[in-house]
């Protein structure tokens, strides 16, 4: 089956074009490496010993992209590509919207004339705001505090209508909770530019010594210890249940959606102990004030992911600690030499 990964070079992009590649099934990038280098398609090479076509384009660039629908027999979208910080996206609102929402437009346009019916959207837990309820159920409310977190609830609207208008669509929405770890062999992960936004790229970059300590934003939650909670999960079960929701649309089970998480919440400073059990590196942290915007705990019932994907997370902390760190302690620097 020849599916386009969009933001296939990027973190999670990568990891799933690799499992892809691995269940068999032809793979077709296309990203403008604005968050992403290009020796990860060298990398996805090795360790699948196959190679993903590639395209180098804005996936803004309806011209470019419709050669890439000409050129290949698309069958299936995954939909990683986008702008994700979500501070970024507060100071950037207009990029984030432009960037995020104009790409899926795109998508959708070309999706429509060379008729492709299977799309899987890369959705957050962000959709679920401050969840009345924990672990939060797919039909918790839904509500947004950010530009970055309203790109993903815009678009998880538009797939509802698209689906309305159109019932031969095969949509899976999948929210993932927080994604961490990285391959075993430790020659892919995750390498954002700058400084990170992310908690575990923040922590590796504490343990290399490129960064002197790590900010946790408030302690004073009602949490274990007053830090903020979240439901970790491996990129390589995240990427594994992309393969998973691509089996589910071949049985034509119109829109879904999938919470992709461990179900088990760990507050800032568990992470920060399983790290350094893992590394044994001892990772300095300073207490600061709450982040606005932020909330005080956030974990997934994977339930229904188990039950209609067959997809569990296997993966627990210690080794999502370890594959961040054979990642990081491999390659200081990421993807630079
Ligand atoms: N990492 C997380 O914590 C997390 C959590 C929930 C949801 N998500 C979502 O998962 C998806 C993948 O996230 P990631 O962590 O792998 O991010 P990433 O930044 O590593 O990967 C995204 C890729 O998309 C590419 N891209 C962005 N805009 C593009 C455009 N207009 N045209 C072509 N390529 C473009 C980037 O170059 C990058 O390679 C995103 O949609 C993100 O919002 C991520």
């Amino acid at each position: 089956m020849a599916v386009l990964v969009t933001g296939g070079a990027g973190y999670i992009g990568s990891h799933t074009s690799i499992e892809l590649l691995e269940a068999g099934h032809e793979v077709i990038i296309v990203d403008n490496l604005c968050n992403s280098d290009k020796i990860v398609l060298e990398r996805i090479k090795e360790l699948s010993g196959k190679s993903p076509k590639f395209y180098e384009i804005d996936i803004t660039d309806k011209e470019k992209m419709e050669v890439v629908f000409k050129e290949n027999k698309i069958n299936s979208i995954i939909h990683f590509a986008a702008l994700k910080a979500v501070g970024e996206s507060v100071a950037m609102p207009v990029e984030y919207y432009s960037n995020n929402l104009i790409s899926t437009l795109v998508l959708f346009e070309l999706m429509k004339k060379y008729n492709v019916k299977n799309f899987v959207f890369s959705s957050s837990a962000t959709v679920y705001g401050d969840p009345e309820k924990l672990p939060i159920l797919e039909d918790s409310s839904l509500s947004v505090t950010n530009p970055y977190g309203r790109t993903k609830l815009m678009i998880e609207d538009m797939l509802r209508d698209i689906y309305y208008a159109d019932n031969s669509l095969n949509i899976a929405i999948l929210r993932y909770f927080n994604p961490i770890g990285a391959h075993k062999s430790g020659i892919i992960g995750e390498e954002p530019n700058g400084i990170p936004n992310n908690i575990m790229p923040y922590i590796t970059k504490v343990a290399v010594g490129q960064l002197p300590h790590l900010n946790v934003f408030g302690d004073d939650y009602n949490t274990v210890d007053g830090t903020g909670v979240r439901d970790y999960i491996h990129v390589l079960d995240l990427a594994h249940g992309h393969v998973k929701a691509l089996e589910k649309l071949s049985e034509n089970p119109g829109i879904v959606t999938y919470n992709l998480g461990t179900g088990r919440g760990y507050s800032v400073l568990e992470l920060v102990k399983a790290f350094s059990k893992a590394s044994g590196k001892e990772i300095p942290y300073k207490i600061t004030d709450r982040r606005p915007g932020d909330i005080a705990s956030c974990y997934s019932d994977p339930t229904k992911a188990e039950k209609e994907l067959g997809w569990k997370a296997k993966y627990g902390i210690d080794e999502m600690c370890e594959d961040s760190w054979r990642w990081q302690s491999q390659n200081p620097n990421g993807y630079k030499k």
